[in-house]
């Protein structure tokens, strides 16, 4: 009989290096591993190694960054994502893009099967396979965490052991971190403690705004229809723009976010972030929007902003209605040029000024000196009408007929 082939999304760490072993002796079946960089720091050095020798049959690795800040991170970004409020979704946006290329290493293989090494009880096994089933409904997908014997780390580094699995040899973190180029997810250990800061060894990538620069940084970013283009005047690729944001955001403490958040599973979660680049364009991004959207755009444009993030986090990217929000966002856009200058200062960021071609903002209007053109008198009016209803309402409900009124009103 012919031998199944397995792709496995492969990180190198100790989960998913197990289930190389495990699947291939359980499912008898050929491995295949697929690893996608997402412009993470951490070292992908020496991946291939260690995928071939726990037992991998071929190794993938895909330099996914572009793709993944242009088609996933900046249309999120466009859109004003941010879950519950707060995060920027770093390790949401990853999943839907891993997923296909899971699917694409399956269909050039042949292969009937793709394995994630995500837990049963987050939000990542849902994104997944999700997304796998809507990109490949014919894939069947295993997830070995949510059924294999092991309890616990030391069993698993036991198996490894047994299996000549090479593990690394570091002290292992008390946490568990998702990184990529859109942010560092962090939790567990201490963190799962809602009473408590995080300790200071849980934040990876910014300092703590206490030990930040005493001088603030200013950084001008240009967007183009919603979408940056520049920094402090020099046009770059949107990767390099993250990067760079990423760097000196991180080294002025901005972009840590400490959140319990209500996981789509139906628990609440405590995990910290470390989103500089996010976190800034982010603001930026808003920013120019209040100065060149009227004011009904910008109104429904925030309140689809939390359906756009809620679809994200539920593993919904690619879905109908995450292509209509884009269709109606990117109307949204037309106007959102221009430059937005900001200033990092000790965790924080703040704007520093706004221009664009497109601002609303107009000084005619806007003044108290005799450039004034607003029309006083035109006030007037304006109000009477404005408040008409709201003067017969009180006018009919209180004095004289008023009980009448009132009674009839509960009754
Ligand atoms: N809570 C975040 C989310 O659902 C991140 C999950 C992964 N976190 C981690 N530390 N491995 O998107």
């Amino acid at each position: 009989m012919k031998k199944g082939k397995i792709v496995v999304a492969y990180s190198g760490g100790l989960d998913t290096s197990v289930m190389v072993a495990w699947l291939k002796e359980r499912y008898k079946a050929e491995i295949i591993t697929a690893t996608g960089n997402l412009g993470q720091e951490k070292e992908l050095k020496g991946v291939r190694e260690k995928a071939l020798r726990t037992g991998a049959s071929k190794v993938y690795i895909r330099n996914l960054t572009k793709e993944f800040v242009e088609k996933f991170c900046f249309p999120a970004l466009r859109a004003g994502a941010l879950y519950e409020h707060a995060y920027p979704l770093a390790t949401s946006l990853g999943r839907p893009l891993l997923a296909k290329m899971l699917v694409d290493v399956a269909r050039k293989e042949g292969a009937d099967t793709v394995a994630h090494g995500c837990s049963g009880k987050g939000n990542d096994q849902v994104r997944f396979e999700v997304s796998v089933g809507a990109l490949a409904p014919e894939l069947k997908v295993v997830a070995p965490l949510r059924e294999w014997e092991f309890k616990s780390r030391e069993e698993e580094i036991a198996y490894a052991a047994d299996h000549g699995i090479p593990v690394t040899a570091t002290r292992s973190s008390p946490y568990s971190i998702d990184e990529n180029i859109w942010g560092t997810s962090i939790e567990c250990g201490a963190l799962e403690d809602p009473r408590r800061m995080p300790m200071a060894d849980a934040y990876q990538r910014t300092v703590a705004p206490e030990k930040a620069p005493g001088k603030p940084e200013y950084v001008r970013i240009e967007f183009d229809n919603g979408i940056p283009v520049a920094l402090n005047g020099k046009k770059q690729d949107s990767a390099a723009i993250v990067q760079s944001l990423n760097r000196i955001g991180g080294a002025h403490g901005v972009g840590r976010i400490d959140l319990v958040e209500n996981r789509l599973v139906g628990i609440k979660s405590r995990e910290i972030y470390e989103a500089p680049a996010a976190t800034i364009l982010h603001f930026a991004h808003t920013e120019l929007e209040r100065l060149t959207l009227d004011k009904p755009v910008f109104d429904l444009k925030s309140e689809l902003a939390q359906e756009y993030a809620n679809l994200v986090y539920n593993g919904l990217w690619y879905s109908p209605v995450r292509n209509a929000l884009d269709a109606f966002v990117i109307e949204t856009q037309k106007c959102v040029s221009g430059i937005i200058k900001v200033k990092l200062y000790k965790g924080a960021v703040s704007i520093a000024s706004r221009t664009s071609p497109y601002s609303l903002y107009s000084p005619e209007l806007a003044t108290y000196t005799k450039r004034d053109q607003f029309d006083h008198r035109a006030s007037e009016g304006f109000i009477k009408i404005f408040g008409l209803p709201l003067k017969t309402v009180h006018r009919v409900r209180s004095n004289g007929s008023g009980k009448i009124a009132r009674h009839k009103i509960h009754s």
